[in-house]
């Protein structure tokens, strides 16, 4: 199996890496992975190693995703690399934590550029190598996509964004057997929320409004993504996978004053 996965060094992007790793070797299958990052060395290296380690045919490779240039190039370079590609995995995304009245207009198409151009570009990118392998493109968006993130800016509209981008390109490819899906995580302790959940009370007070009872991981996260890129899901596109431990249907829940237990007599 040949895949693409952006943001491969980040908490979920890493998870994925292995968890695509495990499914090809399930199905007897080597996994030759282009593993992208915004820039080269460092932690990219790193996790190239360990993915060596584990007999995956890993290549480094780096771009800037709010570059639209870089996008075009990152994909070309993958299928090459690659010798085509049957996964896309669009996971790499940015928050830039300001409410909309103070959020500056930079800010707001950077957000835009990497969280719902680069899934665009990537894709149309890798389009022909896809279609030649019938292959998947999964885009991780987010609950955000679904509810509004007051403090967040742009993020719950470039997410939702990103889900109807890949909605669209679901129904603009489908004669070409490329499916696409988005998967929506809840609340991930990653790198990206690490700061959050250091912090005990706010782990506590966040655990309290999963009906699950749990922060996810990045392996809940990599699971569905493995799934829905591969061939288990092989009639599956345009769809959304909601992955909150029941965060997002919680909300009725929350409304004080509705009788839970039968009124004492
Ligand atoms: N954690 C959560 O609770 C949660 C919830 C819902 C959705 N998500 C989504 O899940 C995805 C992964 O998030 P994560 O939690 O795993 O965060 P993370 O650990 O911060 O990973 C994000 C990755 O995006 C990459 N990236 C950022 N800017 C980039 C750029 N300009 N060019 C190329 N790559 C860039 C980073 O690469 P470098 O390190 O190389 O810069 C990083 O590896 C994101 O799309 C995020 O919005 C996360």
């Amino acid at each position: 199996m040949k895949a693409l996965v952006t943001g491969a060094t980040g908490g979920i992007g890493r998870a994925t890496c292995l968890e695509l790793n495990r499914a090809a070797q399930a199905r007897g299958q080597r996994l030759v992975l282009a593993a992208a990052a915004s820039k080269p060395g460092g932690a990219l290296d790193e996790l190239v190693a360990e993915l060596t380690a584990q007999g995956i045919d890993a290549h480094p490779m780096h771009a800037d995703l709010a570059d639209a240039a870089a996008c075009a190039r990152l994909a070309a370079e993958a299928v090459e690399c690659c010798d085509g590609l049957d996964v896309l995995v669009s996971n790499a995304g940015i928050v830039r934590g300001a409410p909309l009245a103070m959020l500056d207009v930079a800010d707001w198409d950077t957000v835009f550029a990497i969280d719902v151009r680069a899934t665009w570009l990537l894709a149309r990118g890798a389009r022909a190598a896809l279609a030649q392998s019938r292959g998947a493109i999964v885009a991780i968006a987010s609950v955000a996509s679904l509810y509004p993130f007051p403090g967040l800016g742009a993020y719950s509209p470039a997410k939702a964004a990103l889900g109807m981008l890949c909605r669209q390109l679901a129904q603009e490819w489908a004669a070409d057997g490329i499916r696409v899906n988005t998967v929506s995580p809840g609340l991930i302790r990653t790198p990206l929320t690490e700061p959050i959940y250091r912090n005990e009370a706010f782990l506590r007070r966040r655990e309290e409004v999963v009906p699950l009872g749990r922060i996810g991981t990045p392996d809940d996260v990599a699971r569905a993504v493995a799934h829905l890129a591969g061939p288990d899901a092989g009639y599956v596109t345009g769809i959304d996978w909601r992955l909150d431990g029941g965060l997002g249907d919680h909300i009725l829940a929350m409304i004080p004053g509705v009788p839970r237990s039968p009124a004492p007599s």
